[in-house]
């Protein structure tokens, strides 16, 4: 894994507790390699301390001890430079190589950007020049390669389907991934707490058809003309209570 930006906020403060977990439950695989690139004047030893003070003030990277940091930490490398010099692509591809020159079967590369939008279109386009990032037509083929976009994917929707021309003109659209974990949260907390037994006015019974109800609602039999409202006791996923709060 080659994270672009490796020294910002995003990665310190959310990727790399992610990773650490990971790692923690035994998730990675054996030979997993990630290699940090930014600016900063690191060596590895530098980026595995500056990652190790960030996860020692991380809420979300949980129990830590030395043992798990230092297993963790052997799986870090750093490259120096700056995003605009091609340079530091051919930097990047040759320390690249040469970890997975040391495993056996390689599985595949994962570029993360974590840099500023601005950057985007440009790493994309040197990331294929430099053939670290080369596209790939057989979503199965291995080693793959994967590259992540963090969010925001454009301006507006011109500039996006501008990011989106260039990305799909070197990467196939499996090899894609557009993140944007905030609409998830969104979107995951409305559904968990849709599982509220607020009845409906309506007379077709449009709440007992609530997308995450637990059990499926049952039907209005053909006799009836009432519509069937069950109630039962509300719980909610995202606060594990039998009231929700968010809803
Ligand atoms: N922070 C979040 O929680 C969050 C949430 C959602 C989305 N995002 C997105 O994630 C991306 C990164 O955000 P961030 O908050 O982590 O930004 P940030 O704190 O400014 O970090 C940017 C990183 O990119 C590196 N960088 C910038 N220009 C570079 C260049 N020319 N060459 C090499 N490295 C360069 C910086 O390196 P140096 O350290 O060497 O300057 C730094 O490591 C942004 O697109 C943002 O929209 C962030």
């Amino acid at each position: 894994m080659v994270v672009l930006g490796a020294e910002g906020d995003l990665s310190h403060r959310k990727l790399m507790p992610a990773l650490f977990h990971l790692a923690g439950d035994g998730h990675l695989p054996d030979g997993f390699t990630l290699i940090g690139v930014a600016r900063r004047d690191h060596d590895d030893d530098g980026f595995r301390a500056s990652v190790k003070r960030s996860l020692a003030e991380s809420k979300e990277a949980g129990p830590k001890d030395e043992g798990a940091f230092d297993r963790f930490a052997r799986r870090l490398f750093y490259v120096k430079g700056d995003l605009n010099d091609p340079a530091m692509y051919g930097a990047v591809r040759r320390r690249l190589e040469e970890r997975e020159r040391q495993e056996p079967r390689p599985e595949g590369r994962l570029f993360y950007l974590a840099v500023p939008p601005s950057l985007y279109a440009s790493t994309v386009e040197s990331l294929s020049r430099e053939r670290l990032a080369a596209r790939v037509r057989d979503p199965d083929a291995t080693p793959w390669i994967r590259v992540v976009i963090e969010k925001p994917f454009g301006r507006s929707r011109q500039t996006a389907r501008e990011l989106n021309r260039l990305v799909n003109e070197h990467l196939s659209e499996h090899q894609v991934f557009r993140i944007d974990h905030y609409l998830g949260k969104d979107t995951s907390r409305t559904s968990s707490c849709s599982a509220s037994p607020t009845p409906s006015s309506s007379p077709s019974g449009a709440a007992s058809r609530s997308t995450t109800s637990r059990s499926p609602p049952p039907r209005p039999s053909a006799s009836s003309t009432a519509p069937a409202i069950t109630r039962r006791p509300a719980w909610c996923g995202t606060c594990s209570r039998t009231t929700c709060s968010s809803s």
